[in-house]
């Protein structure tokens, strides 16, 4: 019989994309024989592999129909202790109705290396690839958010998702261009954008790193999943579960380190976040603070150097009531009400 450990994917897809902080997880997680953990974001099954060796089960959701297509041989191989869902990780306590109450959940937030790699997902410019950017395959492209959002609304996506310094600029260049001939290509917007702010020598990156992060985080609508799903994670853990979040980026790091310390109590108190009474608290933090890659990891798999680890251990205590203004999140447009027909 297969073993979690076993190279049962297709097209050898787990070896492309190295997990991130996977000790650091494990140890966090504490999955053991008998427990059920929910790994919320799936991908390559990095982290649902090294669990399933620990004895625990599985329950593993993705929202990329292809993660899971990659994943199903391992499902069946494993014969009930792998359970592979596809959808999004906000809904976790509806998934979780279906497959039992987790003793652990574990994000890992952002894109895997094989949606990047793949020009046709249309996530990168390095390589041409349609405008596309969605991790499933439903709702609005990167280029119907481009060639239909109100310039304003763009300008905010830009600054506030990729603190785009010139993203006014970019936003009147996009509506002019767009007039006579949409976006519809990955080169085509950074070409456009590169040849508007050009290149500085002193910055390493190209010139259209962010305004690409930005269309990503706002077609996924990143931010919005990752409140929910840690709201959803406080609602199905029990006394003792526990929470696992790794970030890439500051401002979801931002919300992770909010939630943990709104729940917890251990936040300090301000005007935006007043102190929680402790005998309140629906979290308890694990560790002080953030985990980060050693350097070794960081040396050996470049994409971990911004990674940061967040986790706490479920309370006795109950929900507590749902306040996303802690989170300092923008007043980003919906797609559907700002777009132009
Ligand atoms: C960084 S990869 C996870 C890699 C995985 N930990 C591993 O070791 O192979 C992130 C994955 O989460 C998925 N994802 C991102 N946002 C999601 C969401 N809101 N709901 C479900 N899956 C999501 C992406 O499609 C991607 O496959």
């Amino acid at each position: 019989m297969a073993g979690p450990g076993d190279n049962t994917t297709p097209k050898g897809q787990n070896e492309r994309h190295i997990p991130v902080l996977l000790e650091e997880v494990i140890a966090a997680l504490q999955p053991a024989t008998g427990q059920l953990i929910i790994d919320g974001t799936f991908g390559a099954g990095g982290y649902t592999r090294r669990i399933l060796e620990t004895g625990a089960s599985v329950t593993a959701i993705d929202r990329d129909p292809s993660a899971i297509e990659a994943g199903r041989a391992l499902e069946r191989a494993l014969a009930g202790r792998l359970t592979l869902v596809q959808g999004t990780f906000s809904t976790l306590d509806q998934v979780a109705l279906l497959g039992g109450v987790p003793d652990g959940i574990v994000l890992d937030i952002g894109v895997s290396s094989m949606q990047i790699d793949e020009a046709e997902r249309g996530f990168s410019f390095q390589k041409d690839g349609p405008l596309d950017m969605r991790m499933s395959s439903s709702g609005p492209s990167a280029a119907d958010v481009v060639n239909r959002l109100k310039t304003g609304d763009l300008a905010r996506i830009f600054n506030f998702l990729g603190e785009e310094r010139h993203a006014g600029r970019i936003a009147r260049m996009i509506e002019k261009r767009r007039a006579s001939e949409p976006f519809t290509r990955t080169r085509d917007l950074a070409n456009a954008i590169e040849a508007l702010v050009g290149r500085n020598p002193k910055v390493p990156i190209h010139p259209a790193t962010r305004v690409f992060q930005a269309l990503r985080i706002f077609v996924n609508d990143e931010l919005g999943e990752l409140v929910r799903a840690l709201h959803a994670a406080e609602r199905v853990l029990q006394p003792g579960g526990r929470l696992v979040v790794v970030t890439f980026h500051s401002l979801e790091d931002r919300i992770v380190k909010r939630f943990f310390s709104d729940r917890s109590g251990t936040g300090g108190g301000s005007r935006h976040l007043p102190q929680l009474e402790q005998r309140l608290a629906s979290f308890t933090p694990i560790g002080k603070g953030i985990v980060s890659p050693t350097a070794a990891e960081a040396e050996r798999n470049p994409r971990a150097r911004s990674a940061k680890l967040r986790a706490g251990i479920r309370t006795h205590n109950p929900p507590l009531a749902e306040d996303h203004s802690i989170y300092g999140l923008p007043n980003l447009p919906i797609f559907h009400e700002t777009a132009r027909s």
